[in-house]
């Protein structure tokens, strides 16, 4: 018993849980990714399951991604970042809904099948349904060897290194990572994205790990945050555009380990639904970086302050002006807008860790939940 406390407690590397640890390696996980990858001074992007099958995947009609639970969240950035950078038409579809809904798939469709373990049990089978109706099928596992890695006809693995903790941070802001490489590639490929603004996201993306530790360093304030509204019944998430799934996924991590309700809206959407649920009691996580239609996300936050609602906003270093009308801001970095996923992500990370350890929950290990669902 002793021993293996022991042996736990050496994996933590000095981290009370597994998922602390996880969030603080997303620097070197991330880097991880990319490293042997990016050939920066060189220009160009090394993936070896692509390039073997770059004429296939470049001349898709279209991009089907299948997932589920965060990894979906992940497929959801990446429609935002292949249609922007490589201009190839993407549908992101639950794993579990995909399969049974007699999709229709071609052979000029690839389908990519998003899946941190790479046992998932929907997804899995969705990728043997898309391969029996000819579609090129490609891999974005973690688990190297897993199932759905060896399914698929090619991949990419996203190297985050083991994930213990149920609920996924480093699995996620890698898969990103990787999936921005791949637009990254096909774009330049294709010629939808200019030699320039090419070199200008790769060196972008070498100075995110960075940016990360920068992001990590709003730890104690966002424990003040965390202890102020761990009591909150509900909360509300809103982000637009490339911040719209973060603003899922942060609501998906508070519920998971707080158990605290918590949705995850378009910040257009609010007046569609949300806005009705809004008052004194109600904490709104705004995402409001500087790129990506900041206007009309201050108008959001404008929208929330006059019906009482309590607005915490994550913005960019340096910002005023939502500064001025939230209750609390948290900052990270500045960077390209299609980069903002991977900074953004942090401080909601770090929010529902601190509501759930400060609410006595176990972390690591939520209530009815599994790290992996290998059945149906
Ligand atoms: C479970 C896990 C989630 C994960 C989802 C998909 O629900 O608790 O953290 O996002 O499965 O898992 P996968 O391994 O396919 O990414």
């Amino acid at each position: 018993q002793e021993l293996q406390m022991n042996l736990e407690q050496i994996e933590k590397g000095g981290y009370e849980h597994f998922m602390l640890k996880e969030i603080h390696e997303q620097p070197s996980a991330i880097s991880d990714t990319y490293r042997g990858r990016m050939l920066v001074d060189e220009g160009i992007i090394r993936m070896a399951g692509m390039d073997d099958n770059m004429e296939r995947i470049a001349n898709a009609k279209r991009f089907i991604i299948v997932a589920c639970g965060t990894s979906w969240h992940a497929g959801l950035v990446a429609e935002y970042i292949f249609e922007d950078i490589a201009r190839i038409p993407v549908e992101v579809e639950y794993a579990s809904e995909f399969r049974y809904r007699n999709p229709v798939i071609s052979e000029n469709d690839v389908v990519i099948a998003i899946s941190q373990s790479g046992e998932t049990a929907d997804t899995m089978a969705a990728i043997k349904l898309a391969k029996e109706k000819g579609a090129f099928t490609f891999g974005v596992c973690n688990v190297v060897g897993s199932s759905i890695s060896r399914e698929t006809n090619a991949g990419a693995y996203t190297h985050a290194g083991p994930e213990i903790g149920v609920a996924s941070t480093k699995a996620f802001t890698t898969q990103i990572t990787v999936l921005t490489l791949m637009a990254l590639k096909l774009g330049k490929f294709k010629g939808t994205i200019s030699h320039s603004d090419f070199q200008y996201h790769l060196r972008e993306m070498e100075l995110i790990p960075n940016k990360i530790k920068d992001s990590l360093k709003s730890d104690t304030i966002i424990r003040e945050i965390a202890n102020i509204y761990k009591d909150a019944p509900n909360c509300l998430y809103l982000g637009r555009g490339y911040n719209f799934p973060v603003a899922l996924e942060g609501a998906l991590k508070l519920k998971e380990i707080s158990y605290i309700h918590a949705e995850g809206y378009p910040a257009a959407e609010m007046k569609h639904g949300p806005i009705a649920l809004i008052d004194e009691q109600m904490p709104v996580v705004v995402i409001a970086t500087k790129k990506g239609h900041y206007e009309k996300v201050v108008s959001n936050i404008q929208e929330i302050k006059s019906r009482k609602g309590k607005i915490i906003a994550i913005v960019t270093h340096g910002d005023e002006e939502v500064r001025d009308l939230a209750d609390h801001v948290i900052e990270v970095p500045e960077t390209i807008e299609s980069l903002t996923p991977l900074l953004t992500t942090i401080p909601l990370q770090l929010l529902s860790y601190h509501i759930a350890v400060m609410l006595g929950k176990n972390v690591d290990q939520p209530r009815n939940l599994a790290k992996s669902v290998t059945v149906e």
